[in-house]
């Protein structure tokens, strides 16, 4: 089979300035919501990536007109009166996100047929929440043949309140998204409280919602009895400015970062700090300069605004070329350390002991042919190969592709020697 991989030579300081594009896991949320009002719906700041495209062939299956303009990041999309409930499963074990028609198609047409998702290999990703809120709801949730089917009852669903077990992205956008059409109040406690999610709220306020308390974690939603269609850009993606701003300090060099928000990742940046960088705020984003050998910064992945899970990897990759040991701890996502087995293939000296890494820094990693299991893992690989020894190759890296777009040539623009190249996999 012909893939296609990055072939690294590391070993070259990064400078110079990128530009971030709107977040992959707002842009296809925002898609997902246009479900809720008919009509023409206008996004921006859409990145090109796959998932855009299969969230946009989703979307076509259910009823819609979508047009995706790659050169302008503008996606259209016209939804009619009567859409379709049902999101099949070769679409959906693509890609996780899917999901997120759930909540917009049981509010619309109070009935959902949702293959089970598939998506990245990166834990068990369970939908209890999802389930048993839409349950309070009011509605019928059955597993039939694989998929999630969801009926409301004939008089729609009704607010309540719902206590999250824990602030799940996933779930949070669900019920906030059937609750904004449902008959009353719905109040979400322990929602989560990521900037993607206030994004939605902000588009889902334009549209006519009803929401209160937008950035904490208790949401009311007030329900009304439609929606309409508007225009709304995404926010910029915080986890691929997080990955530049660890790409500066990794290759001890100077990055200025436009179109991002560094309260998103102020953490991650604070750690930055901690391991010797200097990050300062410029307008539109922020600068990230670096002259020595980082300092290992322990970590604790948590929901926002604890530090990202999406940014572990590549503060792994950081702390396995630096000064000193740490300890980086994985709260949502077990199987994520599973890329320390190929940052390993590098020469890194990682431990991992359930959600603990313990990650020992050495002065050197030498290149090696890597494979990249998720995307954030395949960044983290990315930088590690940018300052391992020799030559890098990173398979896989459609994985790569699906959160970062032209991520070889902005590296390459940047300095970087890293070219793309097909080759013969057998897989
Ligand atoms: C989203 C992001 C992902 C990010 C994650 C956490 C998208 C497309 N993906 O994923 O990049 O890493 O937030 O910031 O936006 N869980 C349950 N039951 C549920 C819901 C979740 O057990 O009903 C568990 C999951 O298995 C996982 C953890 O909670 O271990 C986090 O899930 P969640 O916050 O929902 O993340 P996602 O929406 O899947």
């Amino acid at each position: 089979m012909v893939m296609e991989v990055f072939r690294i030579q590391g070993g070259n300081r990064l400078a110079g300035q990128v530009r971030v594009t709107g977040a992959k896991n707002s842009s296809l949320k925002l898609m997902a919501v246009a479900l809720l009002a008919t009509g023409k719906t206008t996004l921006r700041s859409v990145p090109n990536i796959l998932d855009v495209t299969i969230m946009a062939e989703l979307l076509r299956r259910l009823g819609c007109e979508v047009t995706y303009d790659s050169a302008t990041e503008i996606a259209v999309i016209d939804v009619p009166e009567k859409i379709e409930h049902r999101a099949d499963y070769d679409l959906v074990r693509r890609m996780r996100a899917s999901i997120a028609v759930l909540g917009p198609l049981v509010a619309r047409t109070g009935s959902a047929d949702v293959a089970l998702p598939g998506g990245d290999a990166i834990g068990s990703r369970g939908l209890d929440m999802h389930i048993a809120g839409l349950e309070r709801m009011g509605a019928k949730v059955t597993n039939d043949h694989g998929y999630l089917v969801v009926h409301a009852p004939s008089t729609g669903l009704t607010g309540t309140q719902v206590y999250l077990d824990f602030p799940s992205v996933g779930a949070t956008e669900t019920l906030l998204t059937a609750a904004v059409l449902a008959k009353g109040k719905t109040v979400i406690d322990n929602a989560a409280r990521e900037p993607e999610i206030v994004d939605i709220c902000q588009m889902l306020v334009k549209m006519g919602a009803q929401i209160e308390g937008i950035g904490t974690s208790m949401l009311t939603v007030t329900g009304v009895a439609e929606l309409n269609p508007v225009e709304h850009t995404t926010v910029p993606d915080r986890i691929v400015a997080g990955t530049w701003a660890v790409a500066a300090t990794i290759t001890q060099g100077d990055i200025t970062v436009s179109n991002a928000n560094p309260e998103h990742i102020s953490l991650a940046l604070d750690k930055l700090n901690s391991a010797g960088a200097h990050v300062s705020i410029v307008a539109d984003g922020f600068r990230v300069t670096m002259d020595k050998r980082p300092k290992a910064v322990d970590i604790v992945t948590l929901p926002y605004p604890g530090f990202a899970t999406d940014l572990q990897p590549q503060f792994i990759a950081m702390n396995s070329v630096a000064e000193g040991q740490a300890m980086v701890t994985e709260n949502l996502f077990e199987a994520r350390f599973r890329f320390v087995q190929e940052l390993s293939r590098l020469g890194a000296e990682v431990r991992t002991d359930g959600h603990h890494a313990l990650v020992r820094g050495k002065s050197h990693l030498s290149g090696a042919p890597v494979e990249a299991t998720d995307i954030r893992a395949g960044a983290g690989l990315v930088l590690a190969g940018l300052v391992a020894d020799g030559e890098t190759v990173v398979h896989a890296v459609e994985h790569i592709d699906r959160g970062y777009v032209g991520f070889e040539q902005e590296l390459a623009r940047l300095g970087a020697k890293i070219v793309r190249e097909k080759t013969q996999d057998f897989k």
